[in-house]
Formats: structure tokens, C-alpha cells, sequence
């Protein structure tokens, strides 16, 4: 098995920001491309470690801006693109940010007084938005840019307005200037979530735990990581009742004070690695994981014909080997819905690998209106799906065969970048994977753990690459 160098402790270190609040330039990334090159067909094996969820993280760290007495310790934290983006979006306001040692992020807050954050990196990630509602309850005013992120559909913020409207905030919409009631800060109110947003539900949450009076959210998110982000801001001190349900009740409180934390594993990173295992019809081990927030993704492997095996109290075994399966997986169809449904952040990844499993499947994507940029990208390598709106038409493989030749490809966003990634490694050939910043934003070396597990992919900048692999530049 090949090894790779062991993980690197975090950094966070500031990138050079500005504090300008001009237009953001949302898809800007890193502007040197590297590209993952992956030699495809070979199985997998080991244990992969899964790191803290990057979505909980991302928003932990906003809520960072509730705690205006002392520190807040966060074990966990993935060492991310988007995550230290996050970073530099809280340094730009005037917080502490720094990594105390190989675990532990140390985030200060206290001295924030600006309330206009860095528009340039609050244009890079969906979750710069989420300064917003901290930021209003606790100064009376905030002016956020739009956010960024995957360019997975519009994505409009109009359920994190009109929440933090009920609680008596007044919104000029074209600067997203909000102001608390009266210059102040927010009072308590009730909000009907009209769709169980995510970044809508995190930021009443926030906003409210700060508000004077009790708020109620009905048809809250109750994503693992919106339940998370409640038992951060509960050890800080707010008084939040419902966590993980679709009604939250908070009791503001004036103040939340420093604590230590630590994030919940990333579902989604365990959930790409539970593919990998089936796409190569391999047996590998993670953890941690906690096995409900996989349950979905664990339903459908095992209708493919996986076996997943609970092997201790926060990890599990995927076994696709042929002795498992009987040599073939089976197709099956997925409609992506809000948790606990069928995860969106894990239908690309689901996708690469029913183009590899006996018999025609439907990807139906229900949560975001534009999620299939993958689909080209994997028809580049021989799959054969058709897309009519937003439901992907699967024609799956013959029995015996995988039907993925090597190519190349290039990742439009995260998920689809990691789903691109995993069809390689079950191609035959080479396939090289261009515009890896995408999948660097949302996975911790995501190459290296797949070196772990023996895959053989590599890393290697435009010329790099140009050099090896004259053929494929013709
Ligand atoms: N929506 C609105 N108005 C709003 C907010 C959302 O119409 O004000 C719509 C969106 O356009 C979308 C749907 O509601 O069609 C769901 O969006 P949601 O707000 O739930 O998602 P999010 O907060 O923008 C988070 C994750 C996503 C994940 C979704 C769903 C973060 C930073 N991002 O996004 O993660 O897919 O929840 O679970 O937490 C990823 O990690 O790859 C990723 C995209």
C-alpha cells in the first residue's frame, strides 16, 4: 500500500486581505490550478480518519462573533480553504484568530467593533453570510456583501432577511445593510421557515440567542450541523430549547461568554469515502463517524449490495468486494431532500458511482436548482446519463463491466470535483482532474487520505502535468 506523509498540523495563517467592501468577486480561488492525476482500477483498503465537518465549522465560526467575553477553544476544526477564508472574513472585522496547537483554533472576539467584513472574502464562501445575523444583534448594524460559495443555482438570502426582519431588524436590500430595531439590537419574535434553510435557520439561531425576549423558528433546518452550531452557542450560554428538531424556542440572553468545543465529524467527507469504497468495490474502514447522519447514504449501499458494518461506537466498515456483492452493484434512485433525507453534498459522489452499477437509476435533485454540472464531465469519461431539469437519467453498466475510461476533467464545484475524483480512481487509465481548489475548499487532504487507503493519485500543478502527460495536451 502506498503511505503518505502523516497530516500536517492546522496553520490558519491570515492571507493577505484587504479591508475593502467593493464588489465581491465571487468564484475567486487560489490562481494556481493544480490537478489531481489519478492511475484508475486498483481497489482500496485501510482506514481513513474523517475530519470535523466543514459545514458545522464554518458556522461555529460565526458564531464566534456571539461570544463578546473572552475566547472560544474549537477542537476539530478542518484546515480548509473555505475555512480559513472564514478565518480572514472574522480577522477582517478585528478578531483573534490563531491555531493554538496541531488541534486547537483559538478565536477571540471580544475587541470586534467594525461590522462591515471583508466584501472580497465574504464574496469567496456561501457561509460569510452568516456574520450577518451575529453581527446585527450584538451591534445594532451590520452591512454584509453577498455571499459566494458553489455555484450550485441562485441561492437567494431572502429567509435570513425576512428572520431576522421578525425580529425587528429593517433591511436595506440592495447594501444587505440590516439595522436592529431601533439602531439597537433585535427583540424576540416568531419566524415560519417557508423551506428549511440551513444558512436562514443558523442565522435566526445566532441572531435570536442575543435578542431581548424569546424567539421561536418553526420548520427550523435540523441539519447535524445547525444542531451543532445550537450546542456551541448553548455551552457559551444561550438558552436554546429544540436542538436537532424542526421547532427551536431561545431566550435571548445580553451576553455569551468563551468556551471550548468541538466540531462534529463532517458526514459528508464520510459519506464520499463510503462511495470510494463501493466505486472500487473495495472494503475500507472510517472513522469518526456517527452512523445516523449516514443512514441515508448506508440504505443505499447496501440496497447497491455493500455491506456496512458498525464496527465500533463511532465507526464503520464498507465492504464492496466481490464476495460481498457477488461481483455486480445494483442500481439504485435517490431524491435529494433536507435532512434526514437523502443528502444534496452527496449526490454527485452517488452519481460517479451508478454509472458504475448494473441497471438504469434517477437522481432527482431537490434541494438546489443547478447541482448537475457534474453530468458532463462524467459523460467525458463514458457515462452514459441524460438530465431533463433537475432529475439525472442513469444508464448504469452491463454486468462484469465498469464502464469509465481514463479523461480529462474538470470540477466545477465541490462535491462534483470529489464525485469526478472517484470516478477516475474506478476508470480504467489515467484521469486527471483539473481545478482541484474547488475540492481543497470542503475536503482535508483529500489526496493524501486517499493515498492512505492505497489509491494512486496525485497532485501536480498545470506545467507539472503538461510534462507528464504530453499526450492528453494534444
Ligand atoms: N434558499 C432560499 N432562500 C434563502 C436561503 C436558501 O431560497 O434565503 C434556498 C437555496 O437557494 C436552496 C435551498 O434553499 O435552493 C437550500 O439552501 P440552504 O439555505 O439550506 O443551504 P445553505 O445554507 O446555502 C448549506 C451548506 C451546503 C448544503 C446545504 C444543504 C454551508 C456553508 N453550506 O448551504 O453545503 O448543501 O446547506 O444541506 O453550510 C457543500 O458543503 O458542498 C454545500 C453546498
Amino acid at each position: 500500500m502506498a503511505t503518505a506523509s502523516p497530516l500536517l498540523p492546522l496553520t490558519f495563517l491570515p492571507s493577505k486581505i484587504s479591508a475593502s467592501t467593493s464588489t465581491p468577486q465571487r468564484t475567486s480561488l487560489p490562481s494556481i490550478d493544480h490537478k489531481l492525476v489519478i492511475s484508475g482500477g486498483r481497489p482500496i483498503s485501510g482506514h481513513v480518519p474523517i475530519s470535523g465537518s466543514k459545514n458545522s465549522a464554518l458556522a461555529v465560526l460565526a458564531g464566534t462573533l456571539c461570544c463578546s467575553s473572552g475566547p472560544v477553544a474549537l477542537r476539530g476544526v478542518p484546515n480548509l480553504l473555505d475555512t480559513r477564508t472564514m478565518a480572514d472574513v472574522l480577522r477582517s472585522i478585528g478578531a483573534r484568530v490563531e491555531a493554538e496547537d496541531r488541534d486547537v483554533l483559538v478565536v477571540d472576539t471580544s475587541d470586534v467593533g467594525v461590522t462591515e467584513p471583508c466584501s472580497e472574502k465574504i464574496g469567496r464562501i456561501r457561509a460569510g453570510f452568516f456574520v450577518l445575523g451575529p453581527l446585527v444583534a450584538r451591534f445594532g448594524k451590520a452591512e454584509v456583501a453577498m455571499p459566494g460559495g458553489c455555484r450550485i443555482g441562485l441561492r437567494p438570502v431572502d429567509l435570513y432577511i425576512k428572520g431576522l426582519e421578525a425580529l425587528g431588524a429593517v433591511a436595506e436590500d440592495e447594501k444587505v445593510c440590516v439595522y436592529g430595531a431601533n439602531g439597537k439590537g433585535l427583540v424576540g419574535g416568531s419566524f415560519h421557515l417557508d423551506y428549511p434553510s440551513v444558512g436562514a435557520t443558523e442565522t435566526f439561531v445566532m441572531a435570536a440567542s442575543m435578542a431581548d425576549g424569546v424567539s421561536v423558528l418553526t420548520n427550523a433546518a435540523m441539519e447535524p450541523e445547525v444542531a451543532d452550531l445550537t450546542k456551541f452557542l448553548i455551552a457559551c450560554g444561550a438558552c436554546i430549547e429544540g436542538a436537532g428538531t424542526s421547532t427551536l424556542v431561545i431566550t435571548g440572553r445580553k451576553k455569551l461568554y468563551g468556551a471550548e468545543f468541538t466540531i462534529l465529524p463532517d458526514r459528508i467527507e464520510a459519506g464520499t469515502f463510503m462511495a470510494a469504497a463501493a466505486i472500487t468495490r473495495s472494503c475500507i474502514s472510517l472513522s469518526p463517524v456517527i452512523p445516523p447522519h449516514v443512514a441515508r447514504m448506508t440504505e443505499k449501499l447496501t440496497e447497491a449490495g455493500c455491506k456496512i458494518t458498525q464496527i465500533g461506537p463511532s465507526a464503520l466498515e464498507v465492504s464492496a468486494v466481490p464476495e460481498v456483492t457477488g461481483g455486480d452493484l445494483q442500481a439504485f434512485n435517490i431524491k435529494t431532500l433536507p435532512y434526514p433525507g437523502f443528502a444534496t453534498d452527496l449526490q454527485a459522489q452517488c452519481m460517479a458511482l451508478l454509472t458504475t452499477c448494473v441497471g438504469s437509476s434517477i437522481i432527482e435533485e431537490s434541494v438546489f436548482e443547478n447541482r448537475m454540472h457534474h453530468v458532463e464531465e462524467l459523460k467525458k469519461l463514458g457515462a452514459d446519463i441524460k438530465v431533463v431539469g433537475n432529475t439525472a437519467f442513469i444508464g448504469g453498466t452491463k454486468p462484469g463491466r465498469i464502464a469509465l475510461t481514463g479523461g480529462r476533467v474538470r470540477a466545477a464545484d465541490l462535491r462534483g470535483g470529489a464525485a469526478l475524483v472517484l470516478a477516475g480512481m474506478a476508470a480504467s487509465g489515467i484521469t486527471e482532474v483539473e481545478n482541484i481548489a474547488q475540492i481543497d475548499r470542503g475536503y482535508e487532504r483529500f489526496e493524501e487520505k486517499l493515498l492512505l487507503l492505497g489509491a494512486d493519485v496525485k497532485r501536480e500543478t498545470e506545467a507539472a502535468v503538461s510534462n507528464l502527460h504530453p499526450v492528453l495536451l494534444a
